[in-house]
This record gives structure tokens, C-alpha cells and sequence, in this order.
């Protein structure tokens, strides 16, 4: 056996096994760290993979994070917010096509009305979703920024059982370069525990690529996901956005950039085994098959886009952001096309949770946000 096959036949990674797996620059190397995460996947969560239909319900924003498209002082975009009726006949579509689950996500806000506007549409949904094919209604994530524990504890007892925020750096230093000064790690980290301790399945993720991050940082993120038993995982390259406030700094070169990034999905695989990864529609920014190559890579899970088209161009994040302008029917039937072709399913009517999840909840016995428990 090589010195590589056996690293990666490990169950145990130690913080320099993974630094190494960063490091592997090689094409056929990087084949066998590929096909390594895509045997862990297939054996830990399985060969489907879930879609999580995306909702951009608003891009009002009151951060100004420098890497972000959308911060509040861009005053090049037009700023919308969709209205209730939107909202749930986007998720409904979703349910009617199978996809299990959806994603509302938007830009950050606190205010009273933003809670009850939220709350009042996960709880229509969940109404209005519950049928044979899906008896517990959609699955619901949001990701809606920093909130308070209360608002957590409404939007989860209205219905939605997940919920990411990424920690975009766990490395301190770097997290306060890329944020103004009143956003701090500190705060981000209280709102992961507090996430976990209403009972959300947690997802986190960083981005990959910024400006004077190492690779060491990025070893270090994979150890902050185990550390903090995180159940999903959204991770993406960092991109230059027009509106941001990093224009001037350099990103990655595309190829070195979806490279790292890969390596990064199949790493978190190998050393998380059983949680979600998603492939991020960032990746497809870099190469036409970048979703699909990051399932290659051991994610499984993609958001396909059900934004109308109107508003998309309105919720750039980053630059060159794909699907701006084919309808949610078109993403259906492309991201089952890319699934297939790399020999994965598409999941349907299946919430396809977070296997983690599940077995961290079997070992202290809670109960998941099913209509039962949150009747209870
Ligand atoms: N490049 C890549 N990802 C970005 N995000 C925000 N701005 C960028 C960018 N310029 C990501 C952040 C955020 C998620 C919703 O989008 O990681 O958490
Ligand atoms: Fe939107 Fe392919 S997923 S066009």
C-alpha cells in the first residue's frame, strides 16, 4: 500500500494528515483522494442526492460583510423583498416536484416584522405541504443570519428543522479582516450553540480561498466542523463580488481555486463521514461541471435555484453567478441531468436529513422537529 492509500483508508485524521491532504497538488493523487470521499459518501449517507430548493426571499441586509455582493452599503442594487404568496407557492412547487426540501434564505434582518413574516410562511408551508408522498410536510432550512435564541425557538417551533450559518473562517484573525468591527466570531460561535440547543440540525461552512488564508486555516476549519458536531456542511471558493468591499483583493486563479475547493469537500468527507455536504452553485462559477464534480468529490446535496428569475440578479453574492436566468423547471431538470452523470440519484420526497443528525439524536434520545414533537 501506498503512503497515500493508507492514509486514506483512515478513520482517524490527525490535524498534519489532513494539512497533507490539502496539500496534494498531483492529478492522479488527486483522482484517489476523489474516489476515496466518493466510497465514504456512498457507504455513510448513501448514492442519492438531496435537492434543497432554494428561495432568495429578500436581499435587504443589515451587515456589511467586505466579501458580500448584497452588504447593505451597496447602493448599486435594487433591493426586493418577495411577498408571502411568492414565498409559498415557490415551496409548494417544490413539494409537488419532489424535492423533499427547500431553502428560504435572505439577507440578515431582526426586526419584529421580518420574525413574524418568517415565521408566518414556514407555517404555511408546513401546512400546506403535508400529504402521502410527504407526511411530516417539507423539510424547511433556513438561513437567515444571527438572531436571537427567541427567534430561533419561533421559527423552529413554526416548523423548520434546519439551519445554516457559516462561520465563513474559524480562524479569528481572519474572520475580523473580512468583517466590519461590529460583527464578531464570538457571536457567530454563540449562535451555532444556540441553534443546536433549540434542536435545528446545524449547518455551517466557510469559504475558501480568501485573501491571506493559509492552508493550515483551512485545516483548521475541518477540525472546528468535528469539534463542534456539525451536521451539515456548506462550503464554497470565495469569489470577488463587484459590491463587496474586496474588489482590490486578489482572488485565486479559477483552477487552483475549484481544486482547493474540491479538496476541501472530499477532505471534510473523509474526516465527517456520515454528514451533508453540499455542492455549491459557487463551484459551477468556476467550470460548467463544478456542482457535479463536487459531488464526485463527496458532497450530496444541491440547492437548485427557485428565485423568479426577476429577482436573481438582485441576489449576487459574488460575481458570475450561474442559473440567473433559466426558470426553476429548467434547474430541475439540469441538476438531475449532472447528478446522474456522475452516477449519484436524485432523492426524491425524502428530507434526506443529516445521518450525524440522527445518530447524535439516538445517543441522547431527542426528538426531531416532527408535527409529534413539536405538539408535544
Ligand atoms: N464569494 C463566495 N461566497 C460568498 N458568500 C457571500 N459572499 C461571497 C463571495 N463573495 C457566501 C457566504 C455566506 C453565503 C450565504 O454566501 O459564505 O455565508
Ligand atoms: Fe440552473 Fe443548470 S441548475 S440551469
Amino acid at each position: 500500500m501506498t503512503l497515500l492509500s493508507s492514509l486514506l483508508a483512515q478513520t482517524g485524521f490527525s490535524d498534519a494528515d489532513i494539512l497533507a491532504l490539502l496539500r496534494l497538488e498531483d492529478e492522479t493523487d488527486i483522482a484517489q483522494l476523489r474516489q476515496a470521499a466518493f466510497e465514504v459518501a456512498t457507504r455513510e449517507v448513501g448514492n442519492s442526492v438531496y435537492c434543497r430548493g432554494l428561495v432568495e426571499i429578500s436581499n435587504l441586509c443589515v451587515r456589511d460583510c467586505l466579501y458580500c455582493g448584497i452588504r447593505k452599503s451597496n447602493h448599486a442594487i435594487s433591493r426586493y423583498s418577495l411577498d408571502a404568496q411568492t414565498v409559498i407557492e415557490a415551496a409548494t412547487w417544490a413539494a409537488r416536484t419532489g424535492y423533499g426540501s427547500c431553502v428560504l434564505q435572505a439577507g440578515e434582518r431582526q426586526d419584529a416584522a421580518f420574525v413574524r413574516f418568517i415565521e408566518d410562511c414556514v407555517r404555511e408551508i408546513k401546512q400546506r405541504t403535508i400529504s402521502e408522498t410527504l407526511p411530516q410536510g417539507l423539510g424547511i432550512t433556513l438561513s437567515l443570519g444571527e438572531q436571537s435564541l427567541e427567534t430561533y425557538r419561533r421559527w423552529f417551533n413554526a416548523g423548520a428543522h434546519r439551519y445554516l450559518l457559516r462561520i465563513e473562517t474559524s480562524s479569528p484573525a481572519l474572520f475580523a479582516r473580512i468583517h466590519p468591527r461590529e460583527q464578531s466570531i464570538k457571536s457567530r460561535l454563540q449562535a451555532l450553540a444556540d441553534l443546536a440547543s433549540v434542536g435545528f440540525q446545524v449547518g455551517t461552512g466557510v469559504m475558501i480561498g480568501l485573501p491571506e488564508q493559509t492552508l493550515e486555516d483551512l485545516a483548521a476549519d475541518i477540525r472546528f466542523f468535528a469539534d463542534r458536531d456539525i451536521d451539515m456542511i456548506g462550503m464554497g471558493p470565495y469569489i470577488t463580488a463587484t459590491g463587496g468591499a474586496m474588489t482590490d483583493e486578489s482572488m485565486m486563479p479559477s483552477h487552483d481555486l475549484l481544486q482547493l475547493s474540491l479538496k476541501m469537500i472530499a477532505v471534510t468527507r473523509l474526516v465527517l463521514r456520515d454528514v451533508n455536504i453540499a455542492a455549491t452553485t459557487a463551484l459551477q462559477t468556476l467550470a460548467a461541471d463544478g456542482r457535479e464534480r463536487g459531488i464526485a468529490f463527496g458532497a450530496n446535496v444541491v440547492m437548485p435555484n427557485m428565485t423568479p428569475v426577476e429577482a436573481r440578479a438582485n441576489y449576487q453574492l459574488y460575481d458570475g453567478k450561474v442559473c440567473l436566468n433559466e426558470s426553476r423547471e429548467e434547474c430541475s431538470g439540469c441538476l438531475a441531468r449532472r447528478i446522474l452523470s456522475v452516477g449519484r440519484h436524485v432523492g426524491h420526497n425524502a428530507w434526506g436529513d443529516s445521518k450525524h443528525y440522527g445518530r447524535r439524536n439516538d445517543a441522547r434520545d431527542t426528538p426531531k422537529n416532527s408535527l409529534q414533537s413539536r405538539q408535544r
